[in-house]
């Protein structure tokens, strides 16, 4: 199995984190290590996401820090550098898929169409985020592409929620779903590690 089939597979959902704050970052994957969420994506959506991933990637035994929200190349260098052991777009551009295709680092571009998926398919890349999930289509939609697209296996991220997160997990060639709601900001801005750990605790129940 190859490091992103495993990423993809160590459990039913991967975190999707926006950090404001990285002094929050260790704390923050402890709790969803300890409830059993290892892979974790930073997104690079606040000036706090790299020293995040660093401090994640230094100091929290048992997580597997990827970067999200990667758009350009120079994204996929600064997630490297930082730490990363994988990164995650929400789409995939001629640049990107050149650099990705460089670069060490695992990626897991983005597709919401069965042209998006085909072109990445083409390139080789089989992992896949399906990006906005429930926006486009959601479960049925992955059960279309499924017959074509026998190949590609996706990680469905974007309107997914405990409430529907085992839709997509029972879908065939769903490996993992991703989403904001185990890392609430609410919760982290009051450090409320006990209950992100245990919403992470719950995610692991999901696999249908
Ligand atoms: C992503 O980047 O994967 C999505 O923004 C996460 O979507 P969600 O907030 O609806 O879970």
């Amino acid at each position: 199995m190859g490091l992103l089939e495993s990423v993809l597979h160590v459990a039913p959902v991967m975190p999707v984190v926006v950090i404001e704050d990285a002094r929050h970052a260790v704390s923050l994957a402890r709790a969803l290590v300890a409830g059993g969420i290892p892979a974790i994506e930073i997104t690079l959506r606040t000036r706090a996401a790299l020293d995040a991933v660093r401090a994640i990637a230094n100091e929290v035994d048992g997580a597997i820090v990827g970067v999200g929200t990667v758009r350009k190349p120079q994204d996929l260098k600064d997630a490297e550098a930082a730490g990363a052991r994988f990164a995650v777009s929400p789409g995939a551009t001629p640049n990107l898929i050149a650099a990705a295709k460089d670069s060490a680092l695992p990626w897991l571009p983005g597709a919401g169409t069965a042209s998006e998926a085909m072109t990445l398919s083409e390139h080789g890349f089989i992992f896949q985020k399906f990006f906005p999930a429930e926006a486009a289509g959601g479960a049925p939609a992955l059960r279309s592409l499924h017959g074509p697209l026998p190949e590609i296996r996706f990680c469905a991220t974007g309107g997914i929620g405990a409430h529907n997160a085992r839709d997509y997990l029972a879908t065939p060639n769903v490996a993992c779903v991703g989403g904001s709601w185990l890392t609430p900001s609410r919760l982290v801005a009051a450090e409320e590690w006990g209950a992100i750990e245990a919403l992470a605790r719950a995610a692991t129940l999901l696999r249908a």
